[in-house]
Parts: structure tokens; C-alpha cells; sequence
């Protein structure tokens, strides 16, 4: 096999440098646009003896070949709930890229970062069309991986100047702001959520939390929220009055059935498919205004889809290949 055959890797260190925000944004507002084909995710049950069962994830989607070429791929999640007791991460992740014409792998490249930089990227992709132009004061609940990466992805779209960070664990918020300050950026903690939340422009959760954080009669006028965590009926971010007060957006009409955001108003009859304004594909397209007035409150709800993995693993795999041309 000679070298121009040979698949590449990429560790999480060269996927971070080679995922820049502004470029993934882009590149993945035409994704939205072009689409691909993403059958559903498979889920595996896999018994670990004495321990809770783990889950095997398989997210696969792909692009017709054509003269501009085509790709395929596949993220492989692995969720070990009993590695809590070894010390060890619950849930790893690698993406396999390959050519969708002759099925010729390209590369594999950490999933971890692809996953958390793309689901920033996708959150600021929609705040793009969904925030007010002039919203400078974000707020973020949160403090993880993919929480970590949202000033960065937010600055890319819009003119952040004040950043708050709440999380359930204050230590972990301290850090990550002592980090932003270090950057040079306006950071602080945030101890009461109310009144952070009715002084944000823009809201972005990033949580496992199962009960709502965000309550709908604390939202102004004029606020976008984006809700990145609840991806089970079980887990919720914000409540039914944040939904009632707000023109819903989704990243993929799967958010309605997965997320405990929009699956407990749904069966309380406050949202429908109807009221549901459009998906990241409609907003991107052209096909459906993103907000309409300044004062309109706009919530968009993503559970992630294999079209952004997928965006993301060429963009990583072209740049890779850009700085270290293949023979
Ligand atoms: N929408 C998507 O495409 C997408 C993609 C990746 C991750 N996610 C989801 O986003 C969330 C964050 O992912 P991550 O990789 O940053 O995880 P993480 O474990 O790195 O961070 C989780 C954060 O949630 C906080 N937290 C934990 N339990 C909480 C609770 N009960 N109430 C409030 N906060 C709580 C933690 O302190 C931490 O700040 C997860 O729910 C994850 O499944 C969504």
C-alpha cells in the first residue's frame, strides 16, 4: 500500500487545530444546504456482567459520489456507564471516513473533539440566523466539553463582549472563566441563574440536567436560547413556558421526539409539529426566515445529526491533507 493509500490518522490535539470555528461554521452552513443521506442511528445493547448494560452507537451517513468526489462515514460510540468506577471516560467515540465511490478508508479521527466542536459549531450556526445581530451578552450553563467551546463558537457569528458561566458544579464554572479571562475575554460566574438568564441576549445550554434550568417566565423579549443537552425523553433543560413563549426551532425533526425539551410539551399540548418553525436544513436553505422581529423570543433545540460528523471529518480530513500533502 503506498502512502497516498494509506488511511490517516487524526489524534483530538490535530482535530482541534484543524476544526477552527469561522471555517467549520461555514463549512457546515453549505452542508446543511447540500444534505446527505443519514439513515437512522443504530443502538446496540451490550451486557457488561455486573455492571450496567453498555451502549453501542453507530452513526453513519454519506454523500452520493460525484465529480467533486463524495464521502462516507461512520462514528462509532462506545457509553461504559460502569467505567465511572474504573476512573475511566463513559463514553468514547472514533469517526471512520472513507470514499463513498470505491469505499477506500481515508482516515480516522478522534470523535471526541469532532463531535464537541461540531455541536458548538452547529449551536452558533443557528444563532446566526436565530440570535439578534446586536446581542453581545451570552450565557452559558454548563461547563463540560462541548460548554467549554461555546464562547469560542459564539464569538465566530456574533459580536460577544460579556460572558457568564453557570454550572451545577461552581468550581468547575471558576475554572473554565478563569481560562476565558486568561484569553483576555470579559468572563464571570454565575451564581443566580435568574437574573443572568433575564439579562442574557443569548441563553446556551450544554447539561446532563434531567429537571428544567431554564424557566420560561424568566426569558425577555428579543432572547435566543439554545438548548444542546436533554437527547432523551428523560433529560430537560428548560421548561413548557419557555417553548409556549418562543418560535421553536430544531436542528433535525428527530429533536421532537428525543428531547425531553419539546417531548413534555408535545404531550401537553402546548407544541405540534406545526408550531415547530423549521429545521437547521429549512433555516440554512433560504427556505424558512430565521427570527423575524427584535422582540421575538427564539429557542432552537438540537440532538446532533451524523450530517455535521460527517461535515466536519472532510473538512478535518482536507486540512489534514493540505498540511501534509499526500505523495
Ligand atoms: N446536541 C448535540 O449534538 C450534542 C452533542 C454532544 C453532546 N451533547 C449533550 O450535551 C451535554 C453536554 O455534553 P458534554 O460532552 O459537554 O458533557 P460533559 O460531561 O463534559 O459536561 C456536562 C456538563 O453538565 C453538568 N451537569 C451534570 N449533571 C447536571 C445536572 N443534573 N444538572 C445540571 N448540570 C449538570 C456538568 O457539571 C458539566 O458542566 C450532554 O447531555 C450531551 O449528551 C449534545
Amino acid at each position: 500500500m503506498t502512502e497516498k493509500q494509506m488511511p490517516q490518522t487524526i489524534d483530538a490535539e490535530q482535530a482541534t487545530h484543524l476544526l477552527p470555528m469561522d471555517a467549520l461554521i461555514n463549512h457546515l452552513r453549505g452542508s446543511f444546504v447540500r444534505g446527505c443521506e443519514v439513515p437512522p442511528r443504530h443502538h446496540h445493547t451490550i451486557p457488561v456482567p455486573g455492571e450496567p448494560d453498555a451502549t453501542l452507537l453507530l452513526m453513519p451517513s454519506w454523500q452520493q459520489k460525484s465529480e467533486n468526489g463524495g464521502l462516507l462515514g461512520v462514528k462509532l460510540v462506545g457509553v461504559f456507564p460502569g467505567n465511572a468506577a474504573r476512573k475511566m471516560p463513559a463514553l468514547t467515540s472514533v469517526y471512520l471516513l472513507f470514499d463513498s465511490g470505491t469505499g477506500a478508508q481515508l482516515a480516522t479521527i478522534a470523535g471526541d473533539v469532532l463531535t464537541a466542536r461540531r455541536t458548538a459549531a452547529t449551536s452558533a450556526l443557528a444563532a446566526s440566523y436565530l440570535a439578534r445581530e446586536d446581542a453581545t451578552n451570552l450565557l452559558i450553563l454548563g461547563s463540560g466539553r462541548v460548554a467549554s467551546l461555546l464562547p469560542d463558537a459564539y464569538r465566530a457569528v456574533r459580536d460577544v463582549s460579556r460572558i457568564g458561566v453557570w454550572n451545577v458544579n461552581a468550581d468547575s464554572a471558576s475554572r473554565m472563566v478563569d481560562r476565558l479571562r486568561s484569553e483576555g475575554l470579559d468572563a464571570m460566574v454565575v451564581s443566580d441563574l435568574e437574573h443572568a438568564v433575564r439579562t442574557a441576549d443569548i441563553v446556551t445550554s450544554a447539561t446532563l440536567a434531567t429537571s428544567p434550568l431554564i424557566k420560561g417566565e424568566w426569558l425577555q423579549p428579543g432572547v435566543h436560547v439554545d438548548l444542546i443537552g436533554a437527547f432523551t425523553p428523560a433529560m430537560r433543560e428548560s421548561d413548557d413556558e419557555a417553548v409556549r413563549r418562543s418560535a421553536v426551532f430544531v436542528d433535525t425533526y428527530e429533536a421532537m421526539h428525543e428531547a425531553g425539551d419539546l417531548v413534555h410539551p408535545i404531550k401537553a399540548g402546548i407544541l405540534s409539529r406545526q408550531d415547530v418553525r423549521a429545521s437547521l436544513f429549512e433555516i440554512c436553505s433560504g427556505a424558512v426566515q430565521g427570527r423575524r422581529s427584535r422582540n421575538e423570543i427564539t429557542l432552537f433545540k438540537a440532538v446532533g445529526t451524523a450530517l455535521a460528523d460527517l461535515a466536519a471529518a472532510g473538512l478535518a480530513y482536507k486540512a489534514h491533507t493540505v498540511e501534509k500533502p499526500l505523495r
